[in-house]
């Protein structure tokens, strides 16, 4: 026995000179730092007014703002209808949506639905610019299965900026397939908006976007919380986690290896769920989990360190607490969602798009007047991603896809459900068969882009447009500059 001990003792001490010799940078991490002890904060579910036409109308308020996060400290911030972040919107399939968006910002933003199928004149993306004291003014039916999908800005050059200083919200969408699962807002359904931030000093907000993927922070907030903990009272409980950082990509699980059951991905459930103890989420991905606990249970919710650069790190998450008598919930098995899979027709188109050390989608920088591909709208085609540069992701709006292959592979388990942002790794090649929305425009475009926001706002992003299907080759491919005095486009 000794001799073991003693042997173990050397292998370690050998594995950390040879780390160390290596020159191996330190891992950043939070653990042992926290002490739980802010309730997490659960943005507010915003409250709609019924329109005459039968529509929910909400307003949603972009303002600065300053917040506590570090105790004692306050940071210039902003949010939506409040400091840091905004409400929870929550809709139904078939519900009508209206909304005012007011830019009390004191500079331009936009605001985008992320992962939303609409028409692209209320995408929210960089060609919907909001001046500073106006309102804008979108609205569309909702006409996709049940997701947890999330607005943010996106002005082109700015995103990174004004999603840092916390404008973004989440935006749940419900269908008869979700009812299946936990849906008791604040109680047995939870929405974590995952970020990390760099602080300075004295509590504020502190942007690095010198390094290859801009901002990585060496603390997370949860909800816009500082070291929070969280007490359930359901013995089953649904998280909609969002990945809402500018840079960095988790590896969730629990401290002590418990297993989680995923029951969504980005755009929409799974057909069943799948039994789990880990699950990678980049920049701008979501997925939806349920947790089962014991009476009086405790659990840490942790990032674990990977080798993809962006998700270097290790870090305690969320404490979560179970009270002593837990409503029982109905067992989550069997069929969830009822809409099929994703599938490619026999011929159906395939695009190629190459990523590049420069951090540019097939040779190209975005332009705000160039369109790069036209796609008839409804249409289900397969894009083929490669990635000859850094750690990248890869987001089309107004779609939903399924990953096929990533390297001729099946994908990892986490992520063959629906989707609308997938990580591409270094070096790799990622297929996905995208179905498209059905809204046709031939005036404006939607975004496909990397959702690491410092390269996105380099301009790792295309533009394409959605048209009526045997319209493609009609349409130009340039866009009319309308110059106003700053230069920008005036939709
Ligand atoms: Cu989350 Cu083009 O954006
Ligand atoms: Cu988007
Ligand atoms: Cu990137």
């Amino acid at each position: 026995m000794k001799s073991l001990h003693i042997y173990f003792a050397l292998m370690i001490t050998l594995l950390a000179i040879s780390l160390a010799g290596c020159g191996k940078e330190e891992v950043v991490t939070n653990v042992g730092k926290l002490e739980f002890e802010q309730p997490l904060n659960i943005p507010p579910l915003l409250e709609a007014t019924m329109e005459s036409d039968g529509s929910k109308h909400f307003t949603l308020t972009m303002q600065t703002g300053r917040t506590e996060f570090l105790p004692g400290k306050m940071a210039d911030t902003s949010g939506i209808n409040g400091t840091y972040l905004g409400p929870t919107i929550r809709a139904a399939r078939g519900d009508k949506v209206s909304f005012d968006v007011v830019n009390d910002l004191g500079e331009q933003s936009t605001l985008h639905w992320h992962g939303m199928k609409l028409p692209a004149v209320m995408d929210g993306g960089p060609h919907q610019m909001i001046d500073a004291g106006k309102t804008w003014s979108p609205h569309w039916t909702i006409d996709q299965p049940s997701a947890t999908v999330w607005y943010h800005p996106h002005l082109h050059g700015k995103t990174a900026e004004h999603v840092y200083r916390g404008l973004a919200g989440m935006f749940i969408i419900d269908d008869e397939d979700s009812k299946k699962l936990p849906s008791n807002y604040g109680i047995d359904d939870i929405p974590l908006i995952v970020q990390d931030k760099l602080f300075t000093d004295d509590g504020k907000f502190l942007e690095d976007d010198e390094g290859i993927f801009g901002t990585l922070g060496d603390e997370i907030l949860i909800n816009g919380t500082y070291d929070p903990y969280l007490k359930v009272t359901a013995s089953q409980v649904r998280f909609r986690l969002l990945n809402g950082s500018n840079a960095r990509a988790y590896h969730f699980g629990f401290n002590d290896g418990k297993t989680f059951k995923l029951v969504a991905n980005d755009a929409g459930l799974l057909q069943e769920p799948v039994t789990m103890d880990r699950i990678m989420l980049s920049p701008g991905e979501r997925a939806e989990i349920v947790v089962e606990f014991e009476p009086g249970e405790e659990a840490i919710l942790h990032s674990f360190n990977g080798h993809a650069g962006i998700d270097s790190g290790e870090f305690d998450l969320l404490k979560i607490i179970a009270a002593p008598e837990l409503a029982e919930s109905a067992p989550i098995d069997g069929q969830l969602s009822t809409v099929p899979e994703i599938e490619a027709p026999e011929n159906a188109r395939v695009r190629q798009f190459k990523l590049t050390m420069e951090n540019k989608i097939n040779d190209k920088y975005m332009d705000m007047y160039r369109i790069d591909e036209v796609v008839p709208a409804g249409a289900t085609e397969i894009w083929e991603i490669n990635n000859f540069g850094h750690s990248h992701n890869f987001h089309i709006h107004n779609a939903a896809f399924r990953v096929l292959s990533v390297n001729d592979k099946e994908p990892p388990e986490y992520e063959r459900g629906r989707k609308d942002t997938v990580f591409i790794p270094n070096g790799s090649n990622v297929k996905i068969v995208v179905e498209f929305g059905n809204y046709a425009d031939p005036h404006y475009p939607l975004m496909y882009h990397c959702h690491l926001l410092r390269h996105e706002d380099d301009g790792m992003m295309g533009q394409f447009l959605l048209v009526e299907p045997g319209t493609e080759s009609e349409v130009p491919t340039t866009l009319p500059k309308k110059e106003n005095k700053d230069g920008h486009d005036g939709h």
